[in-house]
């Protein structure tokens, strides 16, 4: 059978979604696309966003959603913390919902909790006046640090959190911690304030345009040789420089991994001599997402250029 995802699947940096699209539903991590699924067939006049860090589910819920002949469902791949700033209209969507998502317990992963008060930020920024977030988990602990992170915010009203409540999809983990006589916890949390008209939430631009540098005396190659191999540590990420590749025509790529908050991307930088100096931009191909790392990385390359570094001892 052929399968056109195309029509499923958008990419994270031209999927932008408003009020336009008509209601608009969204959940996070939908792991194998049932609840996905249910809520699109439940709510066929509503659209259906789902976002999800892993690949391989976003290719079986774009699989179950063709079969089932859903035409309500987009499937975006990529990380919710990056993401919903960027792809969607302030105050445009009804309801969000996260089910069971790892709690990430230890304190050294915590910034990969997605529950985090720079979350519900973001969850204010995407919801419109009345539209609801529920997350739906088995661990206490995570459902209590939800809610009073929600309830913190002036723009919610939190209710309590619901024990073994009846809910309207029982997802594949929701089935295997009930199995277990887990119990189940679902918090709620209802958009209040004034709606945001502010796009993006103050956070910073999506692109991250070409960054000029200043000429090097004796040539690119020996001020970016050094870069193959760094490791760049910043607040919440690490970017490694893997190689640096130059073409006859005297450009240069330079190959680096970013890991925000566990969030990996690989990605190049394009290094094109001018007449003044060295343009550094993002490679068009594999375009990352602009995380602080990713960001990181194009400056201190420019940095590195401009002969600010110390040479790698
Ligand atoms: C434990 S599974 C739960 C799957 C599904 N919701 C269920 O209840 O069966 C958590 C899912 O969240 C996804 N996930 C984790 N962090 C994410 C993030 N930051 N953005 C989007 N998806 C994420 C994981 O890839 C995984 O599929």
């Amino acid at each position: 059978m052929y399968w056109n995802f195309g029509d499923i699947i958008r990419g994270p940096l031209d999927a932008k979604f408003s009020r336009r699209d008509g209601e608009l539903s969204v959940e996070i991590g939908f792991g194998n696309g049932e609840h996905l699924a249910h809520l699109a067939r439940t709510r066929p006049d509503s659209l259906v966003v789902g976002i999800e860090v892993s690949r391989w589910c976003v290719t079986k819920a774009a699989r179950r959603a063709l079969s089932l002949g859903l035409e309500n469902i987009r499937l975006i791949y990529g990380d919710a913390r990056f993401l919903l700033a960027r792809m969607f209209e302030p105050s445009s969507v009804s309801r969000i919902c996260m089910n069971f998502p790892c709690p990430w317990p230890k304190k050294r992963h915590s910034a990969r909790r997605v529950a985090r008060p720079e979350f519900a930020g973001l969850i204010a920024f995407c919801l419109a006046r009345d539209g609801e977030f529920t997350l739906a988990t088995d661990v206490e602990w995570y459902a209590e640090e939800t809610r009073e992170i929600f309830a913190e915010t002036a723009d919610f009203e939190t209710g309590r959190i619901i024990v073994n409540g009846e809910r309207d999809y029982a997802t594949k983990y929701e089935r295997k911690w009930q199995a277990m006589g887990r119990d189940i916890y679902t918090v709620t949390a209802r958009r209040t304030g004034p709606e945001t008209n502010d796009a993006r939430n103050g956070e910073e631009p999506d692109g991250l345009g070409p960054i000029d540098a200043p000429a090097c005396p004796h040539g690119l190659r020996e001020r970016v040789t050094p870069l193959a191999g760094e490791i760049l540590k910043g607040h919440g990420y690490v970017v490694i420089f893997r190689d640096v590749f130059f073409s006859g025509a005297g450009d240069a790529l330079v190959t680096a991994i970013s890991v925000d908050e566990g969030f990996e991307q690989h990605y190049h930088i394009k290094l094109m001599p001018t007449r003044n100096g060295v343009r550094c931009a993002l490679d068009t191909i594999g375009r990352p997402y602009i995380t602080p790392g990713v960001r990181a990385s194009v400056r201190y390359t420019v940095r590195r250029i401009a002969g600010e570094l110390q040479e790698k001892p």
